[in-house]
């Protein structure tokens, strides 16, 4: 059974053939727009992603010379140049490869004053005439961003508290002993509800739940992803394992 929502499905057999799909939609939006402000995502999903668009971009000569982005999310507290911040994994994975301008590239600046930062970073993307398209991961208690259980659809960018589950879920990110920081600043589901399209990538048995709940379930604060059943253009690109629960209807 198809889910009771507006949202589409594209389902491939590997995270691997998820994410050049996921890659070509990416270079498509910046082909066809390229001033387009991006909001870009981080964690383990991603990392083929952007392989994948990083061998596209080279392989076709796509540039983001007049694109913009804004990440969703970093964790308070740590330095730029820390090797766990999203800030090191965007350089890694996707800024230092491709010619997106630094000074457009951007994420919350988690590591001086929080509250200012997050005011600063609502007028920084309202100042780009908002995101185009939104990249989304999830977690597997349906978090998105760093949007946990509870958090209100309406919320703006803020200061956040990480649940023990998603702190022992990124604890593989960090240096051996380290933990992850508590906080995290997010945009917030009412601004991630902006973006004009939202694309959502789940890949792998441990997201299949958290799909199921977002999309089948009704909208219920309990799960941040439900929130996108109110946005009127969601792809959810993900293979069988995640699709698994949803397709059992
Ligand atoms: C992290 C990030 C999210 C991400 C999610 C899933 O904590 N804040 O933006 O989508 O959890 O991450 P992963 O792709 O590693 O499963």
């Amino acid at each position: 059974m198809r889910p009771m929502t507006k949202a589409q499905f594209q389902v491939f057999a590997t995270s691997q053939a998820v994410a050049e799909a996921v890659a070509s939609h990416i270079a498509e939006a910046v082909q066809s727009r390229p001033q387009s402000v991006l909001g870009l995502a981080t964690g383990k999903t991603f990392v083929p992603v952007y392989a994948a668009l990083v061998a596209l971009s080279k392989a076709k000569g796509i540039s983001f010379a007049e694109a913009s982005s804004f990440n969703l999310d970093e964790y308070v507290g740590l330095p730029p140049n820390h090797p766990a911040s999203f800030r090191c994994y965007m350089e890694e994975n996707f800024f230092r490869h491709v010619d997106l301008p630094a000074d457009r590239a951007m994420l919350p600046e988690a590591h001086g004053d929080a509250a200012a930062a997050c005011l600063a970073y609502e007028a920084a993307i309202a100042a780009r005439g908002g995101v185009d398209l939104q990249l989304l991961g999830i977690g597997r208690n349906g978090h998105i961003g760093f949007n946990e259980p509870g958090a209100p659809f309406d919320g703006r960018t803020q200061v956040t508290q990480l649940t023990p589950s998603t702190i022992a879920a990124n604890t593989s990110d960090f240096p051996d002993g380290e933990v992850p920081p508590p906080e995290a600043i997010t945009m917030g589901i009412g601004t991630i509800l902006e973006a004009r399209e939202i694309v959502l990538v789940a890949t792998g048995a441990g997201k299949a739940e958290a799909l199921a709940r977002s999309f089948l379930a009704t909208p219920a604060v309990d799960c941040p992803g439900s929130a996108l059943q109110q946005h009127p253009h969601v792809t959810v690109f993900c293979d069988d394992e995640a699709y698994a629960e949803i397709a059992k209807g």
